[in-house]
């Protein structure tokens, strides 16, 4: 008998333009095993509503009293049957609710090389301006788990770029920019398969 496998839905948290966000959705459009399910912001003006728009994704818009302190929009993510959660640019931390039901199955990308320059309020640019305030002469990508601590979960990936003369933090955030790009939809596939989570999903 076939055995026939439903997509595991992914939730894509993003906050910002979207950039990354936008290469998942290609990354998985046609994916026979993993689909993007939902996309979750916290700013109703942000790039990536309307690239979800575009391709036709649900958009849940979250407020911080219930987020932070409440049910963590559980609800709503169970009714769109989210079974991981994809970090792409989020900035508000994530509850306790949320690590306690997703536990695991919550992944961040950071634009430096962790341990270092992470933590609250280390985020975007301010992340490129400490870089090149240290005088570092490399910094690269962090993508780890989420736990309830900012920036400290186990990491699953690096990549490193170089830090060039005259690099200002627009400079460096667009080289970081092309290696997230490059590496973050491929990771997020290799930790969903390496967890089994669609296997165990269809056996359910
Ligand atoms: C990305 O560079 C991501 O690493 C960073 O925000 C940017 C979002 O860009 N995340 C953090 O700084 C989290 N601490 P995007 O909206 O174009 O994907």
């Amino acid at each position: 008998m076939q055995n026939s496998t439903i997509p595991l839905q992914i939730a894509i948290f993003a906050s910002g333009a979207g950039s990354n966000a936008e290469k998942i959705m290609d990354h998985f459009r046609d994916h026979p095993r993993i689909r993007v399910g939902l996309v979750v912001c916290n700013k109703p003006q942000a790039g990536v509503i309307r690239i979800a728009a575009r391709e036709r994704i649900p958009v849940l818009l979250i407020e911080p009293d219930r987020f932070l302190r409440g049910d963590g929009y559980l609800p709503e993510l169970a009714l769109h049957r989210i079974g991981f959660i994809v970090l792409a640019g989020f900035l508000w931390k994530i509850p306790e609710t949320l690590i306690g039901a997703y536990g695991g199955r919550i992944i961040n990308i950071h634009p430096a090389l962790l341990p270092k320059f992470g933590g609250k309020g280390m985020y975007g640019n301010r992340v490129h301006e400490a870089v090149l305030a240290a005088g570092e002469k490399q910094s690269g990508i962090t993508i780890h788990n989420v736990d309830a601590l900012y920036d400290n979960g186990a990491i699953l990936f690096q990549a490193r770029c170089e830090v060039v003369p005259g690099d200002t933090p627009e400079s460096l955030a667009s080289r970081i920019h092309q290696l997230e790009h490059r590496h973050y939809p491929r990771v997020i596939e290799e930790v969903i398969d390496s967890q089994n989570i669609v296997k165990s999903q269809a056996g359910q």
